[in-house]
């Protein structure tokens, strides 16, 4: 072969190479562009959650029918879970508002701030929601002060509007998917009042979350943390015994009822080698120390009686 000809196949060869490269590397781009990137990844994380009491159909017939929701329950019982899960299903943008004796009315509704000599009016969360039409999530309703909440009912009633006298008497009228939906404590937790009846009309789809039964606790945990056969039989004291304080607070013979966070907590601590026993002090009984050694004490006999003394 001469040099010449053996100088073209070389660059033949090269070419076919580079076409080859560039092809790859447009495929690489391509898939690339096809996969998202982490962050949106991560925005779309796995919310955990046993719809034990078909609590979504009921959320979903709600929102079909434009009829804002009321969740009432003690904490701990999943309702804030139900509501992501709900949200992040639907594929709607969840806002949430946590309510307390400090959120204010500028919170919901927004303020007028002064950013380089120029008055400019910020947008709270409550005018942001309904004019995206996102999912408004107002937890622990009955723990805001009485201002709040009548700014809050301007923007529920039938006409889905509120008047900006902040932002010179803007209206801001609600999108057609705007939806609600409230929680609210039971009376006798710490902080709550009773919600006003024509605040409370305003959500007329009402329902009820409490503590599931025992059966369906271990089943939620189960879907938290992984059980072990030889840990079942602790769980299910823990549950029993959960069960039993829960019942106690409802009555005022204790000051705190445990939530299912705890039993979930429990499953997790005697994962990493506790025992029941020991397990149950750390998470229920210390708790009750706060309130004296005769509430402790009421607790230590509750767990000697289930999980026995050693
Ligand atoms: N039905 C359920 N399925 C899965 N996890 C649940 C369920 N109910 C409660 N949980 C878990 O229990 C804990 C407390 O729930 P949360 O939604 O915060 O209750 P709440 O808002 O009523 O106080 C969370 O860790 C949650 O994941
Ligand atoms: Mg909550």
């Amino acid at each position: 072969m001469s040099c010449v000809q053996y100088d073209q196949n070389i660059s033949k060869y090269c070419k076919y190479c580079i076409c080859i490269l560039t092809l790859k590397y447009v495929t690489v781009l391509i898939k690339q562009m096809e996969s998202p990137p982490v962050a949106s990844k991560l925005g779309q994380e796995e919310i955990i959650y046993l719809d034990w009491n078909n609590a979504f159909d009921i959320l979903e017939k709600a929102y079909r029918s434009g009829l804002f929701v009321l969740v009432i329950g003690p904490k701990g019982t999943g309702k804030t879970t139900l509501v992501r899960r709900f949200a992040s299903q639907m594929k709607k943008e969840l806002d949430s508002v946590n309510f307390s004796l400090r959120t204010r009315e500028s919170h919901l509704v927004g303020s007028r701030t002064l950013n380089k000599g120029e008055i400019n009016f910020v947008e709270g969360v409550l005018v942001k929601s309904m004019r995206s039409g996102t999912l408004l999530y107002l937890d622990e309703l009955n723990a805001a002060e009485a201002d709040v909440l009548l700014r809050l009912d301007e923007a529920l009633d039938d006409r889905r509007q509120l008047v900006l006298k902040e932002a010179e008497g803007q209206v801001v009228k609600a999108a057609d998917d705007w939806f609600v939906i409230a929680t609210i404590n039971p009376l006798s937790h710490v902080g709550t009042k009773e919600l006003p009846p024509q605040l409370l009309s305003r959500f007329p789809v009402r329902m009820r979350l409490d503590y599931p039964p025992e059966d369906i606790e271990l089943d939620i945990v189960n879907r938290h943390v992984k059980i072990d056969d030889s840990k079942i039989r602790d769980i299910k004291h823990a549950i029993q015994l959960a069960k039993s304080l829960r019942e106690a607070a409802a009555v005022e013979e204790l000051y705190y009822s445990p939530s299912i966070r705890e039993t979930i907590a429990f499953a997790k601590m005697l994962n990493t080698g506790l025992s029941g026993r020991q397990t149950a002090e750390i998470v229920y009984a210390n708790t009750y120390d706060q309130w004296g050694q005769v509430e402790y004490q009421k607790v230590m006999d509750m767990i000697t009686s289930i999980f026995g003394d050693s």
